[in-house]
């Protein structure tokens, strides 16, 4: 038996006194948003641009939206940080639209939803994805349904994107995808975005989301597609869920939950003794590891980071995924190798090979550290993996394909 409850990493949590919570309130009252809101031109939501009777009528014909834009403005709560994502309203309601267009690939087949299932969490449910031709792309698909909950641990600006990080925001991710030859195979996102303008209906988008110089000259019709695209994905948010409940509550993810049953409490103390160190699920974790190797090979048929970074220390390493609704986005790992959660967690109890980069949360000594669980423990682990699922947030209307069928 080698079952690490005690000898597990220890997170300090952030203690929040009544006078600092009253104070973190405030911040989020309509008057400090009304404030705000002054400061800050462009971020916030305003209905000075609704659209006209005309522009609606215009937009109706082809999609299904409000006449208010939906708001996608995101409130962290205060145990992942209060952090507020200003997205504004137009650049999202633009930003979705995109994200369903099938004419952002070459051959107007595929479209982002086509690999990002938003009833998957935006994951998609095959190892492989198809691309534009039929051909399949190298790595698994990963989530989109937890943007904000991700940089409220990584911090604004930290999270990078795709499995070896290649990118730095979702904009730069959303150039590389539609450019890339399996993926999407576009050779001119500028023509593109030009020619997608000359539809009333993206006109109308496109003004609303960008209207005249209140961005100067030179922003480029790619940069608008691709800032928008980036707006849509960073408001899709995730904290509904029995462990947020819990963990708001008691202020700690330490404390046994009374939201839980016992064998979820019993879950969380394997996952707080042996997971988290790297799969942080907000602030106040003291370390995040953002890429790792969790020694699923000796040799790595596909060799992660090194690949973009040359170095011998980076074989087989790839992101940290996220493990909000993990529930919903298998098959598991960059490779789609694990079908089901079951088999990840066998992974991690026998499975964890010694490789050279192996990281040193899981290494005991010299030798992996395989945590041998029972049965019970597995099950443990796997309800507590459940209690991380918010398929209502993903389900709202706001994320889910504008287009008439
Ligand atoms: C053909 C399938 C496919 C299409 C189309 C596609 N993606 Fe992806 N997406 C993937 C795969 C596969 C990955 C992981 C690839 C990797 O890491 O190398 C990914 C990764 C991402 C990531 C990185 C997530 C993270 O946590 O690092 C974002 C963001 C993303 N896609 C958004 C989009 C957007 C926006 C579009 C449309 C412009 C899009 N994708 C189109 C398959 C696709
Ligand atoms: C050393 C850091 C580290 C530790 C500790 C760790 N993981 Fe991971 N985990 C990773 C990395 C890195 C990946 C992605 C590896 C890959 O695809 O090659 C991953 C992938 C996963 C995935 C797949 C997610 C997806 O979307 O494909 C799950 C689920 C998971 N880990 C659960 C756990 C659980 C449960 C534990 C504790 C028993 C744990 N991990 C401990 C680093 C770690």
């Amino acid at each position: 038996m080698n079952i690490y409850l005690v000898s597990g990493p220890k997170f300090p949590f952030l203690i929040k006194t009544p006078s600092v919570m009253k104070i973190k309130y405030f911040l989020f009252t309509p008057l400090f948003a009304l404030l705000l809101s002054s400061c800050i031109k462009d971020q916030v939501d305003s209905s000075i641009h609704a659209y006209s009777s005309d522009e609606y009528a215009t937009l109706t014909k082809k999609l299904d939206i409000p006449i208010e834009a939906h708001n996608y403005m995101v409130q962290l709560p205060p145990h992942l940080g209060n952090s507020r994502v200003n997205s504004n309203k137009h650049k999202a309601t633009l930003g979705r639209v995109l994200f369903y267009d099938q004419r952002l690939s070459a051959n107007g087949e595929v479209s982002c939803s086509s690999c990002h299932l938003a009833k998957r969490a935006f994951a998609d449910d095959k190892a492989f994805s198809e691309g534009f031709e039929g051909e399949h792309t190298k790595r698994n698909s990963l989530a989109l349904g937890a943007f904000p909950s991700f940089n409220a641990y990584y911090g604004f600006g930290g999270t990078r994107m795709f499995w070896d990080e290649r990118a730095g925001t979702v904009a730069e991710q959303s150039d590389l995808t539609m450019r890339d030859q399996i993926e999407m195979g576009i050779p001119s996102i500028e023509s593109l975005a030009s020619e997608l303008i000359q539809d009333d209906y993206y006109r109308i988008l496109f003004d609303k989301a960008f209207p005249e110089g209140q961005f100067g000259t030179n922003i480029t019709n790619k940069d608008k597609l691709l800032t928008s695209l980036d707006v849509f994905v960073s408001s899709i948010a995730c904290f509904n869920t029995r462990f947020d409940d819990g963990w708001a509550k008691h202020f700690s993810s330490e404390a046994n939950f009374n939201n839980f049953t016992e064998e979820e409490n019993l879950g969380k103390q394997l996952f707080n003794a042996n997971c988290a160190s790297c799969h942080n699920l907000g602030p106040g974790f003291s370390t995040s590891v953002t890429s790792a190797n969790n020694g699923l090979e000796i040799n790595y048929e596909d060799s992660g980071m090194e690949e973009i970074t040359g170095q011998s220390s980076d074989v087989g390493v790839f992101k940290v995924p996220m493990l909000r609704n993990v529930a919903l986005t298998g098959p598991y790992m960059h490779d789609g190798r694990f079908e089901t959660l079951e088999e990840v967690i066998e992974h991690y109890s026998s499975g964890v090979k010694n490789h050279d980069n192996l990281h040193a949360n899981l290494k005991d000594g010299n030798g992996p550290r395989n945590l041998n669980l029972t049965q019970n423990q597995k099950d443990a682990l796997l309800a507590f993996l459940h209690t991380l699922t918010d398929t209502e947030s993903i389900a709202h209307v706001k994320y889910s394909d504008p287009f008439k069928q």
